[in-house]
């Protein structure tokens, strides 16, 4: 192949590079350092952060204690797990948030009723920012998880191209 076939598909490349989305998402820890207990209100968290299409929520409790099960609308308002479409346990779960819609999630072992439930919003990711390679959310005490590497990738051996061609 002759060095121009080479710079044009660099430049493809770091085009369709440009286009993917953020690198970083956002879990989200349930209850911050207080974690998934009964007698906290997480209508209150959940309005404190906004979410986004790949971004994680965790469920941080005590192992046996408290579990987690993904519920529709009425498991939700009516803290039953009939027909519950995901259940956690191991204490630390990690959920992706895979889909643009409304998640509920319960606690299923009664304490649903001592407010043990969180229903979240999940948006499509925004149009990404000029300044930024990143959504960062805003006030979020939550840590970042690197979406692993196609992007990085691509971008080395894009480098790479351009390196051995002299650019
Ligand atoms: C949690 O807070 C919201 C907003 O202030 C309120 O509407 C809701 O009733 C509270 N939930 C509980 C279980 O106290
Ligand atoms: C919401 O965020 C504000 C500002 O960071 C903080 O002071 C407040 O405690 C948070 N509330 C909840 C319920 O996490
Ligand atoms: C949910 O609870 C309400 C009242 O608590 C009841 O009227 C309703 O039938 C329940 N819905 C289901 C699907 O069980
Ligand atoms: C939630 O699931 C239950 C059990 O599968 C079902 O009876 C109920 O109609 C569903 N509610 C909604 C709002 O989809
Ligand atoms: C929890 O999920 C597993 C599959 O992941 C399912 O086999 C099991 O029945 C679920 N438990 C309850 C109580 O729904
Ligand atoms: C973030 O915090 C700043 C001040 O620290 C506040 O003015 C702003 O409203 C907060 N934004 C959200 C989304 O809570």
């Amino acid at each position: 192949m002759s060095n121009s076939v080479y710079l044009i598909f660099s430049i493809v490349l770091i085009s369709a590079v440009s286009t993917l989305p953020p690198i970083f998402a956002t879990d989200h820890i349930v209850g911050a350092n207080k974690g998934w207990n009964p007698g906290l209100n997480y209508t209150l968290w959940a309005k404190n952060h906004t979410f986004y299409v790949g971004d994680f929520i965790s469920f941080r409790y005590q192992k046996n204690q408290y579990n987690v099960f993904e519920v529709n609308k009425t498991g939700y308002d009516n803290c039953t797990i009939e027909g519950a479409v995901g259940n956690w346990s191991s204490g630390k779960d990690f959920i992706l948030l895979k889909e643009a819609k409304r998640y509920y999630f319960i606690c299923g072992n009664g304490q649903c009723f001592s407010g043990m439930k969180v229903s979240v919003v999940v948006h499509h990711l925004p149009p990404p920012p000029s300044s930024s390679p990143m959504h960062l959310s805003q006030n979020s005490t939550a840590a970042e998880i690197p979406r692993p590497g196609i992007r990085a990738l691509t971008v080395s051996l894009a480098l790479i191209w351009f390196g051995s061609w002299g650019f």
